[in-house]
């Protein structure tokens, strides 16, 4: 199969979404990541999602609407004042929220689960390809699964050549990294994945909510997880990624030193700074990070991709605090580096 990349015109998204209709896979454009989309209704199209992807079963879809009314059906139950709430403040935008599952959802689109995640994107190619399909549509990241999102069509052609006919070109992702997820079954609101709408901008909207635990760690030998997102490895680059925390000049000197000892071993070392710490590593080999938390969210899987491209096989981050998107960052970056994290004193 050729994968061909089309400009968001009208013509490409009408194609889209009759590809949609027929239960094909389309690569499309969101604010966070570029997803792999298909008929979220239809469980054949969604099984293809995960042969594409080389996704686990039991590991569920987003499903994707572009208006409210589109909700109803795929839910059991009415959502709650708090969930009602966080939907007026944050959609269209980066926030999924967990429901129970309508018997209309297909138990292959939520990995078995008897819950539904549901998010309404605010880019506009993916608004009007649902729109123009008719369908809400089941969209994980377009990555193959374990590697870095994409944030690029490029990245997701990458990926996805030859695995899915057609990919939407709608340039950069805005955000860069995925949705926040949120499941509102508690009294709580509780973040099973951090993204771009934060913890703060919740709490500021329903008065509290929560971090789940696991969001920051590895999951323990017996722990359930709440996500099943969060039982596998993601994000990773194929080097080695260790990420350095504390204070600027003395992570600088414990990953120079790092990295002057892996050059010396015949590795191929690279470092990920803050633009305004670049000056600190002298001539060794460098990525920018940009400038502030939302920079990092913004380039954070492009960088890993690159250093795959560099073929750099011990890569040495610094890290960032983890308050406003700099949560989401950090557990990105945290799992491709399997957790291995080192605070410097
Ligand atoms: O920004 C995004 O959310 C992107 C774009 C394409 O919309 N999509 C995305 O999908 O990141 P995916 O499949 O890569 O990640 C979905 C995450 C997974 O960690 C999954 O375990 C979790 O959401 N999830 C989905 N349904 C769930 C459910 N019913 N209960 C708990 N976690 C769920
Ligand atoms: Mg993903």
């Amino acid at each position: 199969m050729i994968t061909r990349v089309l400009k968001p015109d009208e013509a490409a998204l009408s194609e889209a979404a009759a590809l949609i209709r027929e239960g094909l896979l389309v690569g499309l454009p969101t604010e966070t990541v570029y997803g792999l989309g298909a008929n979220a209704l239809n469980p054949d199209a969604v099984r293809a999602i995960f042969e594409a992807k080389g996704r686990p079963g039991d590991n569920p879809l987003i499903v994707h609407i572009a208006d409210r009314a589109a909700l109803a059906p795929l839910i059991r139950t009415e959502p709650s004042p708090a969930a009602l709430a966080l939907m007026d403040a944050f959609w269209p935008g980066p926030l999924t929220l967990i429901f129970p599952r309508s018997e209309k959802v297909p138990l292959r689109t939520t990995g078995g689960l008897d819950t539904v995640a549901v998010r309404m994107p605010s880019h506009p190619v993916a608004r009007r390809l649902i729109e123009l399909s008719g369908l809400p549509i089941a969209a994980p990241s377009g990555n193959r699964s374990g590697r870095p999102s994409p944030t690029t069509a490029n990245h997701m052609l990458e990926d996805m050549s030859g695995r899915i006919p057609l990919i939407i070109d709608g340039g950069d992702c805005e955000v860069g990294v995925e949705s926040t997820v949120v499941d509102m079954s508690g009294d709580v609101p509780r973040i099973l994945r951090p993204g771009g709408v934060t913890q703060e901008m919740i709490r500021a909207v329903c008065g509290d909510c929560i971090v789940d635990p696991a969001v920051m760690r590895p999951l323990g030998e017996n722990e359930q997880a709440r996500s099943p997102g969060m039982k596998y490895r993601h994000y990773a680059p194929a080097g080695q990624l260790t990420i350095f925390r504390g204070e600027s000049a003395a992570v600088a000197a414990e990953i120079c030193a790092t990295y002057d000892q892996a050059l010396a071993d015949g590795r191929r070392p690279l470092i990920l700074a803050l633009e305004e710490n670049l000056h600190l590593y002298g001539q060794r080999t460098l990525e920018s990070l940009g400038s502030s938390a939302q920079d990092m969210a913004h380039v954070v899987f492009a960088v890993l991709r690159d250093a795959d491209h560099l073929c750099a096989d011990v890569i040495l981050s610094e890290g960032v605090e983890t308050e406003g998107i700099g949560l989401a960052v950090m557990n990105r970056l945290g799992r491709a580096a399997a957790f291995h994290i080192v605070e410097v004193e």
